[in-house]
């Protein structure tokens, strides 16, 4: 299969390229990065690039949680202008296979149960409350603070900033292209990716490098709120192999004409605290500092059920989260 790998030298689109052509396929690359005349938004150059390609891996986006608002125009032209263009592209090529890199930020908050209440959506943490070290949210009908729980892919969405709203209007824009045309779209809701060739020391990075970037400078991995905020950690080879996965797929385990949507996660909660021991330890660094700051709009546990893609795709992750920090601990690049 000739796959044509958007964002194909990024983190983990060059992951991507990797496993597709590890498994006899042909991946192409077009990224920015590598060509400057290589942008999805550019109607002529995806078109050459579509010749012969049998499906797309959509990878290219800008990234990261943003500063503030000044970037919204960059972020909605880079992802969805972009997507728009590629689709539109694919849907005059007949090229009717698409794999999209989405993002576990289309849900916001968690999910999360009050013992008295069930199943709520709390709102955004008030200031008060962070200021005085309570950073559990709380029930929004009695106040009990609540127990966090695994996200599936029909629960609501709630995009919380510019990159989660473009994150999800990707993904409309791909159901709308797959009814249109009846392709085959799918989604890998990927949780927090890490693993080597992180971008490292810009302000989007993730929270692994940063840590990681820390240890390298000697320092202790400066921890926010209590360190217990639960994230899914997946490795980017299991992310990349579950791209290889899906694009086997199309059209067979997944219905053509619409989009379906998978979150791709380890499966395997851990806490941002253990995240950072575990990141020390294998550096042989100081230990974490947890520091009760915080950033509003963080949120406070996010982590996935991601049965659906194991079950549906049969993917299963393989990297552990020991060996795979330890890995990433002493990852050169
Ligand atoms: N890293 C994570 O934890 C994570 C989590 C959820 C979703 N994602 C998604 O995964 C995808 C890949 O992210 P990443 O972490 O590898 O980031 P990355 O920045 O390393 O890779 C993105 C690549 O896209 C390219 N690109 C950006 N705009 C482009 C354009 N207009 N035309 C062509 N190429 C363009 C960049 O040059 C870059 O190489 C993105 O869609 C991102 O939203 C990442
Ligand atoms: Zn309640």
């Amino acid at each position: 299969m000739r796959v044509l790998v958007t964002g194909g030298a990024g983190f983990i689109g060059s992951h991507v390229v990797e496993a597709l052509a590890a498994r006899g396929h042909e991946p192409v690359v077009f990224d920015v990065r590598e060509d400057p005349a290589a942008d999805v938004r550019d109607e002529e150059a995806v078109a050459r690039a579509l010749d012969g390609v049998d499906a797309v891996c959509h990878q290219a986006a800008m990234v990261g949680l943003g500063t503030g608002f000044a970037d919204a125009a960059a972020y909605v032209s880079r992802n969805d202008l972009g997507t728009a263009v590629l689709l539109t592209a694919m849907a005059a090529a007949d090229v009717r296979h698409l794999v999209l890199a989405g993002s576990m930020v289309v849900y916001g908050e968690g999910r999360y149960a009050c013992a008295r209440h069930g199943v709520v959506r709390p709102g955004p943490r008030a200031v008060a409350a962070l200021d005085a070290g309570r950073f559990e949210p709380e029930c929004p009908q009695c106040g009990r603070e609540l127990a966090p729980g695994l996200v599936t892919e029909d629960a609501p969405v709630d995009p919380r900033n510019v990159y989660a709203t473009t994150k999800l209007a990707q993904e409309h824009l791909a159901a709308a292209w797959a009814r249109a045309t009846g392709g085959t779209a799918v989604s890998l809701r990927y949780h927090n990716v890490y693993g080597p060739r992180m971008p490292r020391d810009t302000p989007y990075a993730g929270v692994a490098s940063f840590f990681r970037s820390s240890l390298a400078r000697g320092e202790a991995p400066r921890v926010y709120e209590d360190g217990l905020q639960r994230r899914d950690f997946v490795h980017v080879r299991d992310v990349a192999e579950a791209n290889a996965t899906a694009l086997e797929s199309l059209g067979t385990a997944t219905p053509p004409g619409a989009l379906t949507a998978y979150n791709t996660g380890s499966g395997t909660p851990h806490t941002v605290g253990e995240m950072a021991h575990a990141l020390a330890a294998a550096c042989g660094g100081p230990a974490p500092v947890v520091t009760g700051e915080y950033r509003l709009g963080d949120v406070r546990h996010i982590t996935a059920d991601s049965a659906r893609l194991r079950a549906e795709l049969g993917w299963k992750p393989e990297v552990g989260f020991t060996e795979g920090m330890r890995e990433f601990a002493g990852a050169s690049a």
